[in-house]
């Protein structure tokens, strides 16, 4: 699923950046692009990196899915 609209990042991307050295949101938006247009993504990119790295979201954050 597309994280970033803007960049057209999508979830995929995220995990093989995670896999490859990205530890935080500035990795990604550095890598990727996340986040430098609107800023809509940070929370989900944010989280869709913390479950790369195997960490538990937080409590009532639920990434969404595509429909
Ligand atoms: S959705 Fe990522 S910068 Fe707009």
């Amino acid at each position: 699923m597309y994280v970033c609209v803007c960049k057209a990042v999508t979830d995929t991307q995220i995990r093989a950046a995670a896999q490859e050295g990205a530890r935080t949101l500035k990795d990604l938006r550095r890598d990727l692009g996340v986040t430098r247009d609107c800023g809509r993504c940070a929370s989900c990119a944010h989280e869709c990196l913390r479950e790369a790295h195997g960490d538990q979201p937080k409590p009532g954050k639920v990434l969404r899915k595509a429909a």
